[in-house]
């Protein structure tokens, strides 16, 4: 069974579609990243999968449970930490966990909250109110609250947007640990790396609708066939060494990055062309090496494929 299901799932705010047409399946045990920019239909996905919104159009399902009649079991189930997490403010971290978990009738609470606190990384603050806390604390908050009810999947809604590197990479942290435990991760962002460090799958989504859904690894491998990147370095790269790089047939792009210029093509055969153009313009090449593409060499060229399309 897949954690999440949809087909053709729609929803509109008047003259706006927000989700169109849209098929998700979430396989269960896994990271799913659910990548695309501002304004794509992220939050309107997850919130028609959490039962808060309805749908105009289309089915789904979640733990195999129907969006629009099984929502008290969806929710029971899974535990969401929403885009914009709200708390008792001058209640403390602890106190709101024990509000939170009794409305949705959780067990051992008293031994869960501090378990929780640990495991987010809250253990001594969870006496303080929340007033004070750090936006990156209130995340982890959000996050402890969305695993009081033991949850088998859980759905984060841009959980590190606003964060510092330390706490975005501590909350990635957080979720390797949860795939161990065998929970699902649906996990909403736009940020391409952190998406590519820590989903085993990845569904783009844009304007609505979803552009490519795929292993991530498929996805970083072949977009047009296969997707190669190379990294050239030369004693000197300058100007005219890019353009003489770019002009050659397959290379879909090329910049300089870190003093090497980094190239992404259509498949790797193209990287003896670059260097047979390079030597003959006069360049010196010292090496090229292939290197793995990153999941925004390959969004790029998605995005733009599909808007030629
Ligand atoms: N309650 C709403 N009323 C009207 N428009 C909305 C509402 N919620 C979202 N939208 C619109 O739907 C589109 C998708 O929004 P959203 O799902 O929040 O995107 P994302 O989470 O990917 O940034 C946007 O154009 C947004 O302005
Ligand atoms: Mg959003």
């Amino acid at each position: 069974m897949n954690a999440i299901e949809t087909h053709g799932l729609k929803k509109q705010f008047g003259k706006i579609v927000a989700v169109n047409d849209l098929n998700l399946s979430v396989e269960e045990g896994k990271i799913y990243g659910f990548l695309g920019p501002n304004g794509a239909g992220k939050s309107t996905t997850i919130s028609m999968l959490m039962g808060f919104t309805k749908p105009n159009g289309g089915s789904a399902k979640v733990l195999g449970y129907d969006i629009i009649t099984q929502h008290y079991e969806i929710r029971k189930l899974t535990g969401y930490l929403p885009e914009r997490p709200a708390f008792y403010e001058n209640m403390t971290g602890a106190d709101n966990m024990q509000y939170f978990g009794k409305l949705i009738g959780a067990e051992d609470l008293e031994q869960r909250i501090p378990e929780l606190l640990a495991q987010v990384g809250l253990e001594g603050r969870g006496d303080d109110r929340v007033k004070g806390y750090s936006h990156g604390m209130r995340q982890r908050l959000g996050i402890a609250i969305a695993l009081l009810g033991n949850p088998k999947l859980l759905i984060l809604d841009e959980p590190t947007t606003g964060l510092d590197p330390q706490g975005s990479h501590d909350i990635r942290e957080i979720i390797r640990k949860l795939k161990k435990d065998n929970v699902t991760i649906f996990l909403s962002s736009h940020i391409l790396h952190e998406v590519q460090e820590i989903s085993d799958v990845v569904g783009i989504i844009k304007a609505g609708h979803m552009l490519v859904q795929t292993p991530i690894e498929n996805f970083l491998r072949s977009s047009k066939g296969t997707l190669a990147a190379f990294e050239i370095s030369s004693p000197m790269i300058d100007d005219r060494f890019v353009e003489t790089a770019r002009k050659v047939k397959g290379v879909e792009s090329a910049s300089i990055l870190d003093g090497r210029l980094h190239l992404t093509m259509d498949e790797p055969a193209v990287a003896e062309d670059v260097n047979a153009a390079l030597v003959g313009a006069g360049f010196r090449v010292r090496e090229i090496k292939e290197i793995v593409p990153t999941l925004e060499d390959a969004f790029l060229k998605v995005i733009g494929e599909k808007k030629e399309g």
